[in-house]
């Protein structure tokens, strides 16, 4: 375990995190459950999201889960509401749903466009939308989980590069807007991170693995940790002066091939 959480570093503090059945989201999950924070969990499948609260609360945790799709408005508010009646008025509010799959532009159909675009950036707005009425303000804190496709396009992934693009817009509005209600509003740009279902169809062989990391400037995959920590920083007062930024947890990832062949000329 690298996490570096105080364990009452989020003490009394209560966190919604969309898309949290798995993954990395249940990873920010888990290390802030370890912070001592109170969690209200969502996504599509009650069966998953269940389990995933359960882990937290097998572990001496506080959460809740809650089965929402971030594409319907009226579910996500609702959940919110749920969570708020439950916890309290919420400090930290996560929106990490996300799809993803491997198409050229030409094997995806307008709906396998809108799908992706539809969870990724339709559901941030959605969640960061209906949250607004029932945050702890001032100070409380929002993160957006967008990616490195948001500013480097990457070949069979149009629908994630421009959902994630829209994510960090929508980031930056948010930002200015709700800035003077004592709202910051983040971005956290995880790199690839391992065990995790974005890798496992991003770089489903280790041949693929292999040559991702050969590219990134630091040669390795990151953890749930990583991310987790990355996170812990934003919401907490250190980064009280932090706000329409993105946070690149990448191991270089942002900056492009890193590898010994990429100014080869011969
Ligand atoms: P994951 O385990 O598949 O997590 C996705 C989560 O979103 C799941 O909990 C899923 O749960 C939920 N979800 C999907 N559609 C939903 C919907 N319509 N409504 C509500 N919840 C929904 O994938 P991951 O790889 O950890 O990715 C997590 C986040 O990190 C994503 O935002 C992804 O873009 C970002 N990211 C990942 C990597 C990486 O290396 N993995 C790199 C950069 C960015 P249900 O199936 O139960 O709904
Ligand atoms: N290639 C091309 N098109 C694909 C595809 C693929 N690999 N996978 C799905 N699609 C298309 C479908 O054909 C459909 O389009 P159509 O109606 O024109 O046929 C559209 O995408 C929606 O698919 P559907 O399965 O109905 O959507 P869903 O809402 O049930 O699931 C997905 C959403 C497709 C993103 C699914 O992969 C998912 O649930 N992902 C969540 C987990 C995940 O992606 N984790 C990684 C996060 S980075």
């Amino acid at each position: 375990m690298s996490s570096a959480f105080r364990a009452d570093a989020l003490a009394g503090k209560n966190v919604f995190i969309a898309g949290a059945s798995s993954g990395i989201n249940l990873g920010i999950a888990q290390g802030f459950a370890r912070a001592g924070a109170k969690l209200a969990l969502i996504s599509r499948t009650p069966e998953r999201i269940a389990a995933a609260a359960a882990t937290i609360t097998g572990a001496g945790g506080t959460a809740i889960g809650i089965a929402a799709d971030v594409r319907d408005y009226a579910a996500v508010e609702a959940a919110i509401r749920q969570a708020h009646d439950t916890l309290g008025p919420l400090d930290v509010v996560i929106s990490g749903a996300a799809g993803n799959f491997l198409a050229p532009v030409v094997g995806m159909s307008a709906n396998g466009f809108k799908t992706v675009v539809d969870i990724d950036l339709i559901g941030t707005f959605n969640v960061f939308r209906a949250s607004f009425d029932h945050l702890n303000t001032p100070g409380a804190s929002l993160i957006a989980i967008t990616a490195p496709q948001a500013v480097n396009a990457m070949m069979f992934q149009a629908h994630a590069c421009a959902a994630k693009a829209g994510i960090n817009m929508l980031i930056k509005c948010l930002a200015m807007e709700w800035g003077p209600a004592g709202v910051r509003v983040n971005g956290i740009s995880p790199g690839p991170i391992a065990d995790t279902e974005g890798m496992a169809r991003l770089a489903p062989t280790p041949e693929v693995e292999a040559r991702y990391k050969a590219r990134l400037a630091l040669r390795d995959y990151g953890t749930k940790d990583d991310i987790a920590d990355s996170a812990l920083f934003l919401c907490s007062d250190n980064a009280r002066y932090i706000t329409g930024t993105i946070l690149d947890c990448d191991g270089g990832s942002k900056l492009g091939d890193a590898s010994a062949n990429a100014l080869k000329t011969t």
